[in-house]
């Protein structure tokens, strides 16, 4: 992760799922940035490949307007940057399996013999879960496993029994080396910086435990709605789509103890012991909602129990978090989105301010950003000036943008870091298959008696139920919002 060598060898990378929800939103636009910024390999080719059929050149029309929809518009200045970042791009429709791998294989060889040498494969899985399988199947049928790297979108199965499955078909092709299980949070900025904040300091890994923390909460409520994804979400579901994958690898960084180095094996086996050292969820811990309008969605049945709101309540019975309650939250349609960890100090052992403004439910907190203006704040009661002893809430902040700036080096988003270390072939910030195995054992119970799922106003902060269940505690994101 430190100093290396930041242009990655030759490579041919197929991305499966090339016109879909993913590829627009997101993978077209950081091969783009990450063309712009001089981080691609010398020679590279990307194959899209999907059911449908397209030209290469309508494929590259497609990642114009992805390039426009998603904030990259290519403006006249970049017209030659595009036409050539274009010139990379080939696109195969039809299908891609054991018994029919030929159209992607001959893809691979043109592309390889156009560039000479041995390029890397990169395999890119941006589909659903069901279709992991027999794609690696095809990879390994076609001998396409040579010099490949696989990287599997989340969620790698969709319970204990299906992941099994999964990871049987996939180490019958693959070695663990092979492996990228993507969970892009894990490439987020200030989820790095969480090891950064509790490693490099003095001052943050002393209290980072029990003895300081009254909790933990992690939350990342979203404005948008399901939008055009209701195939997928219907299959999938919040606690699926968020909370199994990125809020439990959220809290694995936030718990795990001191690695050995930050190579990728110490830090995925500390993140294994989190994984094991948590408590499976109960149902009563749980609370599932659904915004109004949400069955009216077009694709989705009318009848339909999807939650798209979690809540929930976790512990980690381990020496270092025994008896601190976690709080986990995340929905579509609700009131704003944010993407914050805090961590709640326990309050001083004697109260002498009680009657100077200190309210019921003060903590004073330390708030961790990964969306929006990443950074990191700190929240405190603070004297209020004045003749009298009143107590205020005051905070001080570090931001990355204003803190690094322009300065601060070439800003990578989530899926661009991500994208970029598997073609340099680092795996430190993708997930291992025994953490992904426990974490869908801890949630289990869950999935096989799921709780009720209760209806919110969209636009609102979730179901009430929510709020009753961190109750007497409250919801917290800093600027004074407490919800
Ligand atoms: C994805 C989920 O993995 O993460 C989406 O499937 C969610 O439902 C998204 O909206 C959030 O990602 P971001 O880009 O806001 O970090």
């Amino acid at each position: 992760m430190g100093d290396r060598d930041l242009t990655p060898p030759d490579a041919v990378i197929v991305l499966f799922g090339g016109n879909g929800d993913l590829a627009r939103r997101k993978l077209i636009p950081s091969l783009w940035d990450l063309h712009r910024a001089g981080l691609m390999p010398e020679q590279w080719v990307l194959i899209g490949a999907s059911r449908s059929d397209m030209a290469d050149e309508a494929y590259g029309e497609f990642a114009r307007e992805a390039l426009a929809e998603f904030d990259r518009e290519v403006s006249a200045d970049d017209q030659d940057a595009f036409t050539e970042f274009a010139s990379h791009l080939r696109y195969r429709g039809g299908g891609f399996d054991a018994d029919d791998p030929s159209r992607i294989a001959d893809a691979v060889a043109e592309a390889e013999q156009e560039m000479g040498g041995e390029p890397t494969r990169l395999f890119y899985l941006a589909v659903p879960p069901s279709a992991f399988g027999p794609i690696t199947e095809g990879i390994g049928a076609a001998g396409l496993d040579q010099r490949a790297r696989v990287v599997f979108e989340k969620p790698f199965g969709t319970d204990a029994e299906s992941f099994a499955e999964l990871d049987d078909t996939v180490r019958s092709v693959l070695t663990e080396e092979q492996i990228y299980r993507i969970d892009h949070f894990l490439g987020k900025e200030t989820l790095q910086n969480v090891l950064a904040l509790r490693f490099a300091n003095g001052m943050f890994e002393p209290v980072w435990n029990r003895q300081h923390i009254d909790h933990i909460q992690i939350d990342s409520p979203e404005s948008i709605d399901i939008g055009s994804r209701a195939s997928f979400y219907e299959s999938t579901g919040a606690l699926r789509d968020m909370v199994v994958t990125h809020l439990f690898q959220v809290l694995s960084i936030i718990a795990l103890e001191p690695p050995v180095s930050l190579d990728p094996s110490p830090l995925m086996d500390e993140k294994r012991k989190v994984f094991e050292s948590m408590s499976t969820l109960r149902c009563e811990d749980v609370v599932f909602g659904q915004y109004e309008g949400y069955t009216e969605s077009e694709g989705v049945a009318a009848d339909s129990t999807t939650e798209t709101f979690v809540a929930a309540r976790i512990e980690i019975d381990n020496w270092r978090w025994a008896g601190v309650p976690i709080y986990l939250r995340t929905g579509k349609a609700m009131a704003e989105k944010r993407q914050t960890m805090t961590l709640a100090f326990k309050r001083p052992p004697r109260q002498m301010f009680a009657a100077h403004g200190l309210r019921a439910d003060a903590h004073d907190h330390l708030t961790l950003d990964m969306a929006g203006d990443q950074g990191v704040t700190v929240s405190f009661l603070a004297k209020r000036p004045g003749p009298r002893l009143r107590l205020g809430q005051a905070s001080m902040r570090f931001s990355y943008e204003q803190d690094f700036g322009a300065t601060g080096g070439v800003q990578l988003d989530a899926y661009e870091r991500l994208l970029h270390d598997a073609l340099l072939g680092d795996r430190t910030l993708f997930t291992r298959a025994d953490g992904i195995g426990r974490t869908w054992e801890l949630v289990k119970p869950i999935l096989e008696r799921p709780p009720r799922v209760l209806p919110y106003a969209r636009g609102s902060w979730g179901p009430e139920a929510a709020t009753e269940l961190i109750a007497p505690r409250t919801w917290h994101l800093p600027e004074d919002h407490e919800h």
